[in-house]
């Protein structure tokens, strides 16, 4: 009899509930702790996992209460880590814009084996939910706006915190694919908000990322708080049972978000938390984020009939068995335990995150070539209150980072050009309107050649419960702005945001343009590393960036429509008061040097299913210095049984060349990857003519166009 076989037998009713429940750690200053009834709970075998937990001394405590239980099942220790643990990387948005799966898996590793060291067993990460949404907090947390490459940072980020889907070493921890699905479609861009959309987008866009990271072997998912069509994602017995677990085979485990279930009599599809129990655990969610509803309803509910004890067994079974392939009945993790009581960053995760960092930084304007700035001569004025806000360049979810390990702007600015004058005046706040420090302002950029203004939203502005109806510049920054540039110097502006923030006005006055996201503990460093020029920015948007509100959403994969935007054609989809242009289109990021594309050429324009569609193109650096490009192949199957998307991403490329050089980029799609779901979902590849766009982002005006065909009977 197997050892789960075994504890099934002996667990009362009460211990298997216990073992699909989890209780919270509260954060203290002093960092997590269990409160007394969390305690009394595990020690009485009532819950099997817990949240916000971590730190050796902490961990080993919670595990040494549920040993001393009556049947001594550890615990499942679980945390948000989702952009770093101790050592903060860039959030989620902002590191998809490197563009780099090896980058991507390799924080993810750096934050496993931290994380890992301090006990946490399951981290809540990566966050899926492809989003097109700026008002939408959560876009930060997010991979961008495309399903293709969200599901590549899928399957990087399960390979990052799992290793390999054997079993998991001690510096990795359980991954879990969050929010299925459709999160990002919340109405209005408002959190939590039911969301309404086709089975299609459902199936194209929002469920593809979670595919890919089941195939990758993801062991959690965790459903999204909303509801499609009136149907909790809490308690969607069809996408939860019938497609992730029947059809894409997900034998892993699936938790609730927080207080998710118990949320089902709100969402108004249970009367109690009896039935509220009852249809997530028939829906297939096997453990009960903290709401209690497990432990107040399900015996009631089986006692109504309202659901099978094979359920209850089979739930159980699946929590068990992640804790026998964590290795937690053999051994207490951290098997590396952390040293000390506080770990830091080290200098090899601290260089992990400045590259990072400076890596998803993205160049969106540098007109008049005022960036990168000279080492010498120049007196610079760093204005704004998030030039020296450490805090806040951790961005939203910062794990068990602390502002006292980041580097700020001003103070990454003054190591890199120590020596120079740089005058620093915060200005205005973020929220408040308090402008009193505009006369400082004003006069250390009187007194400078260049101004940095370091202007955007705080870390709490960003991530979940956090959707904004006016993504612009919070509190008086405006006027800050507005200020600084009626000084008439060359004025460079450092946004830092969780999403693309519409200052369309700013943008175009001033003279360069940084999108620096939250980058993390090491973002002064990184920043100063792009605006003194030591990196060469070679980040790439990876959501499309609005001109105004009013065009969202907006995003590349549009799909086709009888009357596309024509300016001379009244009667064609487009604005009467604006253009349907985007401020700047996914993929956008300058250099500072220049990228020519030309000759953009087949291997064969005559393809069979079994090929491979070879693009190739030329790319030559007209400037005068280094750098690295990035190329994408966008295909539109031109006519199918069901309309298809105007442009899909398919691949991309990046390229390093020196001044002067060129090089042939070769991209590589094979022909299965045109398939699609047909009318009935089921998947199909149909014959018949192909346009392939490539070039350096989203734009049609710089995407260089081919044609080929896919042969029938293929
Ligand atoms: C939150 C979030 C989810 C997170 C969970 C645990 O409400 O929706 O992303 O993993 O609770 O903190």
């Amino acid at each position: 009899m197997s050892r789960i076989d075994r504890l099934l037998a002996a667990m009362t009713l009460e211990e298997k509930i216990g073992q699909l429940t989890m209780v919270s750690a509260g954060l203290t200053p002093l960092g997590p702790c269990l409160p007394h009834d969390a305690r009394s709970e595990i020690a009485l075998g009532r819950a099997g996992s817990v949240l916000n937990l971590w730190g050796v001394e902490r961990t080993d405590d919670a595990q040494r209460l549920a040993k001393e239980s009556r049947l001594g099942i550890p615990l499942l220790i679980s945390f948000d880590v989702l952009h770093g643990h101790r050592t903060i990387y860039p959030i989620p948005l902002a590191e998809t814009a490197t563009f780099d799966p090896l980058l991507w898996e390799a924080t993810a590793h750096a934050a496993a084996r931290e994380a890992a060291a301090e006990g946490v067993d399951i981290t809540y990460a990566p966050m899926l939910d492809v989003s097109r949404d700026p008002r939408w907090g959560r876009i930060a947390e997010s991979p961008g706006e495309d399903p293709w490459l969200c599901s590549q940072v899928a399957a990087a980020k399960v390979r990052g915190y799992q290793g390999a889907p054997s079993a998991f070493a001690d510096d990795r921890v359980a991954a879990t694919a969050k929010h299925l699905a459709g999160y990002g479609a919340s109405v209005a861009g408002r959190d939590y908000a039911a969301i309404d959309i086709s089975e299609r987008s459902l199936h194209e866009v929002y469920l593809a990322p979670f595919k890919a990271a089941v195939a990758a072997g993801v062991a959690v998912i965790m459903p999204a708080f909303v509801s499609l069509a009136g149907a909790p994602m809490t308690s969607n017995r069809h996408l939860l049972r019938h497609i992730v677990r029947e059809a894409w085979g997900f034998d892993g485990l699936i938790i609730s978000d927080y207080q998710a279930v118990a949320e089902l009599v709100t969402q108004g599809v249970a009367a109690d938390m009896a039935e509220a129990a009852a249809l997530a655990l028939a829906a297939g969610v096997d453990i009960d984020m903290v709401g209690g509803a497990y432990a107040r309803g399900l015996a009631l509910a089986l006692e109504r009939g309202l659901v099978r004890s094979e359920w209850i067994d089979e739930a159980v079974r699946r929590v068990l068995a992640l804790k026998e392939r964590l290795g937690l009945f053999d051994a207490l993790r951290p098997r590396h335990r952390a040293a000390d009581a506080e770990p830091a960053p080290t200098p090899a995760s601290r260089a992990l995150a400045r590259d990072a960092a400076r890596r998803s930084i993205v160049l969106l304007k540098n007109a008049n070539s005022v960036l990168p700035l000279s080492a010498t001569g120049r007196r610079i004025a760093l204005i704004g209150p998030l030039a020296d806000a450490r805090l806040d360049m951790l961005g939203p979810w910062s794990g068990a980072g602390a502002a006292k390990n980041a580097v700020s702007i001003l103070e990454g600015l003054r190591t890199a050009l120590a020596g120079s004058d740089i005058g620093y005046a915060k200005g205005a706040d973020i929220a408040t309107s308090d402008f009193d420090d505009l006369q400082a302002a004003e006069s250390a950029a009187r007194n400078a050649d260049v101004i940095v203004l370091c202007v955007g939203e705080s870390a709490q502005m960003s991530g979940e419960a956090a959707s904004r109806a006016r993504p612009a510049l919070p509190g008086p920054q405006q006027e800050l702005a507005e200020a600084m540039l009626a000084l008439g110097k060359p004025l460079i502006m450092v946004l830092s945001s969780g999403r693309p923030l519409l200052v369309s006005g700013l943008i175009e006055r001033a003279d360069a343009v940084l999108a620096t996201w939250f980058l993390g503990c090491e973002a002064g460093n990184a920043i100063a590393d792009v605006l003194t020029g030591r990196w060469n920015p070679s980040g790439r948007l990876p959501v499309t960036w609005p001109l105004e509100l009013g065009q969202v959403p907006i995003f590349f994969s549009e799909g086709p429509t009888g009357r596309p935007p024509d300016a001379n054609n009244r009667y064609s989809s487009k604005y009467i008061d604006l253009p349907v242009e985007p401020l700047f289109a996914f993929g956008h990021g300058l250099s500072y040097t220049r990228f020519i594309h030309r000759n953009l050429r087949l291997r064969s324009h005559d393809l069979a299913a079994g090929d491979d569609l070879v693009a190739t193109i030329d790319v030559c650096n007209d400037g005068d210095r280094e750098g690295e490009e990035t190329v994408f192949l966008f295909t539109h199957d031109v006519v199918a049984s069901v309309a298809r998307p105007l442009r899909e991403l398919k691949a991309y490329a990046k390229v390093q060349l020196a001044a002067g050089k060129s090089a042939t980029v070769t991209l590589s799609v094979p022909v299965a990857a045109l398939s699609f779901l047909d009318a009935s979902f089921t998947p199909v590849l149909e014959p018949g003519e192909f346009e392939v766009y490539v070039g350096p982002n989203a734009s049609p005006r710089a995407l260089l166009k081919s044609t080929f065909r896919v042969r029938g009977g293929a």
